[in-house]
C-alpha cells in the first residue's frame, strides 16, 4: 500500500468540501411546509460521509484522476449520502430503533415530529434518483440507467430495506453467523458495495476491475457493520454522536452478542485483510485512498 495518512487526510478534506457544497446546493430549502428544513437537517452538517468518499476514491482509482465538475461520480456520491441519511432518519423512528440522538443532534423526529421525519426520508430517497437523472441530459442515458439500477437494488428489498426488516424481525432471537451476515450485508453492506460499484461504473471500469472491486466492497461493507456493532458496546454516546449501548438494550442480534468482543474484532480484521487483498487484484491506476478507507473503517473510534 502506498500513500500516507497525511495524503489521505488532505485528499478527503478536499473531496468532503466539494460534497458539502453540492449537498448544500441540491437539498432544497424551498420544499414546502417545513419539509425543506427537515430534509436539510437530516443531511447537512454531520456524518462521516463514508459513502461519498468511497464513490469518489473508487472513481479516481479507476480513472487515475479527479472526476471533472458535473461528472456522474459527484452525483452518485451525493445520491448515496441522501439514501443513507433517509435510512438513518427512518432507522431512528419510534417504530424502529426509537433513538433520540444522531450525529450529535436530536434525531429528526424529535426535532420535527414523526410525520415530517417520514416524509423527509421519502423525499430524500426520491431526490437521490433525481440527482442521477439530470434534466439537461448531461450524462449518457446508458450510464444513468446503470447507476439508478445499482442504487435501487442496494436501497430496496434485496438491500437496505430488506436488511432493516430482518433486523426488526430478529429482536430477541439468536441468529447464527450466516443469518447475521446476511442481515448485515443487506442493511449496511449493500449501500457500501453500491458506493464502490457506482464509482467504478461512473469511471468506466472494465469487468475484471469491477469484479475485484466488488469483493473489496463486500468485505468492507460487512466489516463496517461489524465495527458499528463493536462501537455500540465500546464507545460512549458523546464520541459516537448517537446513543451507545442501544443494541444490547433492545436485544438486537449483533456480531458482539454472537461472538463476543474479541472474536468480533478479529473477524473485522480478517475482513479488512480480504478488502486489501481484493484491491491488489483490481489492477487500478491508484488504490492508496481505497486502502486507507478500509483501514479507517475498521480502526475508527466513531
Ligand atoms: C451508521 O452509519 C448507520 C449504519 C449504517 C451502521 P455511519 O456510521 O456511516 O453514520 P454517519 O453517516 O457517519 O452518521
Ligand atoms: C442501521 O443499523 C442501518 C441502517 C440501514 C440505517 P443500526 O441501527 O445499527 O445503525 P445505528 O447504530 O443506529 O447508526
Ligand atoms: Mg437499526
Ligand atoms: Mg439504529
Ligand atoms: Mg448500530
Amino acid at each position: 500500500m502506498s500513500g500516507t495518512s497525511a495524503d489521505f487526510s488532505q485528499w478527503s478534506t478536499a473531496r468532503l468540501a466539494e460534497v458539502e457544497r453540492l449537498l448544500e446546493q441540491w437539498v432544497p430549502a424551498a420544499a414546502p411546509a417545513g419539509l425543506g428544513a427537515a430534509m436539510r437537517y437530516a443531511v447537512l452538517d454531520g456524518g462521516k460521509r463514508l459513502r461519498p468518499l468511497l464513490v469518489l476514491a473508487t472513481a479516481e482509482a479507476v480513472a487515475g484522476a479527479l472526476p471533472p465538475a458535473g461528472a456522474a461520480a459527484w452525483r452518485a456520491a451525493c445520491a448515496l449520502e441522501l439514501i443513507h441519511a433517509y435510512s438513518l432518519a427512518h432507522d431512528d423512528l419510534p417504530c424502529m430503533d426509537n433513538d433520540v440522538l444522531r450525529r450529535g443532534k436530536p434525531t429528526l423526529h424529535v426535532r420535527f415530529g414523526e410525520a415530517l421525519a417520514l416524509l423527509a426520508g421519502d423525499a430524500l430517497q426520491a431526490l437521490a434518483f433525481e440527482l442521477l437523472l439530470p434534466p439537461e441530459a448531461s450524462l449518457e442515458p446508458a450510464l444513468m440507467v446503470r447507476l439508478c439500477r445499482l442504487l435501487a437494488r442496494a436501497a430496496g428489498w434485496d438491500g437496505m430495506a430488506g436488511g432493516q426488516a430482518i433486523d426488526l424481525a430478529g429482536v430477541g432471537q439468536l441468529l447464527d453467523q450466516t443469518r447475521l451476515e446476511d442481515m448485515h450485508r443487506r442493511k449496511t453492506g449493500a449501500l457500501l458495495l453500491a458506493s464502490v460499484e457506482m464509482g467504478a461504473v461512473a469511471s468506466g471500469a472494465n469487468e475484471s476491475a469491477l469484479q475485484a472491486l466488488g469483493r473489496y466492497g463486500r468485505a468492507l461493507g460487512l466489516a463496517f457493520q461489524v465495527v458499528d456493532d463493536i462501537l455500540d458496546v465500546t464507545a460512549d454516546s458523546a464520541t459516537l454522536g448517537k446513543t451507545a449501548g442501544k443494541d444490547a438494550a433492545a436485544d438486537k442480534p449483533t456480531f458482539v452478542s454472537l461472538l463476543g468482543l474479541e472474536a468480533a474484532q478479529a473477524y473485522a480484521d480478517r475482513l479488512l485483510a480480504q478488502a486489501h487483498e481484493a484491491l491488489e487484484q483490481a489492477g487500478l491506476r491508484r488504490a492508496d485512498h481505497l486502502h486507507a478507507i478500509a483501514d479507517w473503517v475498521v480502526r475508527r473510534n466513531h
